[in-house]
């Protein structure tokens, strides 16, 4: 049984079908690759495995059980965590206190010290613990996406949804970047859904990789078997990237 299936998922908005009929299972402890042009879908199949958006029709299941029952808020409690393509965090607050939003895990709040070393743990985990007591505004964009990891891993999820982790960084990021999500997978005994438009990101570290295109799922398979596939090579023409 997948971890993750979404089952003939449909949502549209007005006269634009972000998903159009997607079928897609993701397995336990896989990194999963979804890639697809700009406008493809993507973020939208986060938002519905999220709930922020409900399917017009289709399914969602997550451990063998659906998750269109649970609310938003309820998703973090089944095992699910994510971060943003446009990064979220409250700029306000300190570092720390961004983080400790995350613990929020499947047996519920953490409190206290216990939520205070299940944050600061995370932070350690990403690199950023002298950062704890610093507001989260000012920081190289990075950084910020390493606080919102941490913020995500605090809640201790089964899966984790990466949604661009690799937009805005270096070279060199990028290649780091590959190897953490790669140590954090085995460190957390995770799942990972990844959304990258970096190709050589997503086919060095992806045990599978999905591709939509204007909101249809084109192609499905290995990453050697992804990139030789002529739908895929198809769509990517127009992009340019
Ligand atoms: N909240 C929304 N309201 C209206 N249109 C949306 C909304 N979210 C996504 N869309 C549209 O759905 C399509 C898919 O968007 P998105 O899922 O963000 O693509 P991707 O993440 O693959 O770039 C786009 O045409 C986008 O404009
Ligand atoms: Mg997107």
């Amino acid at each position: 049984m997948p971890l993750l299936e979404l089952r003939n998922v449909t949502r549209r908005f007005g006269g634009v079908v972000a998903l159009d009929d997607v079928s897609l299972a993701v397995r336990e402890g896989e990194i999963a690759g979804l890639i697809g042009p700009n406008g493809a879908g993507k973020t939208t199949a986060f938002n519905v495995i999220t709930r922020l958006y409900k399917p017009d029709s289709g399914d969602v299941e997550f451990d063998g059980e659906t998750l269109l029952g649970t609310p938003p808020h309820g998703v973090v409690r089944r095992g699910i965590a994510r971060t943003f393509q446009n990064v979220e965090l409250f700029p306000s607050m300190t570092v720390l206190e961004n983080v400790l939003v995350g613990t929020h895990t499947r047996s519920g709040w953490l409190k206290g010290r216990q939520a205070r070393r299940t944050a600061m743990d995370a932070l350690e985990y990403v690199g950023l613990e002298h950062l704890a007591e610093q507001p989260a505004a000012g920081h190289p964009y990075g950084t910020l996406k390493r606080i919102e990891i941490a913020r995500a891993l605090a809640a201790q999820p089964k899966l984790l949804l990466l949604d661009e982790p690799a937009g805005g960084l270096s070279h060199e990021e990028v290649d780091e970047l590959g190897t953490f999500i790669t140590r954090m997978r085995a460190g957390f005994e995770l799942t990972v859904l990844l959304v990258e438009h970096h190709m050589n990101l997503v086919m060095r570290i992806s045990d599978s990789v999905h591709v939509l295109s204007f909101g249809q799922k084109i192609a499905a398979g290995t990453p050697v078997e992804v990139q030789r596939d002529p739908a895929v090579i198809e769509a990517y023409l127009g992009e340019g990237d």
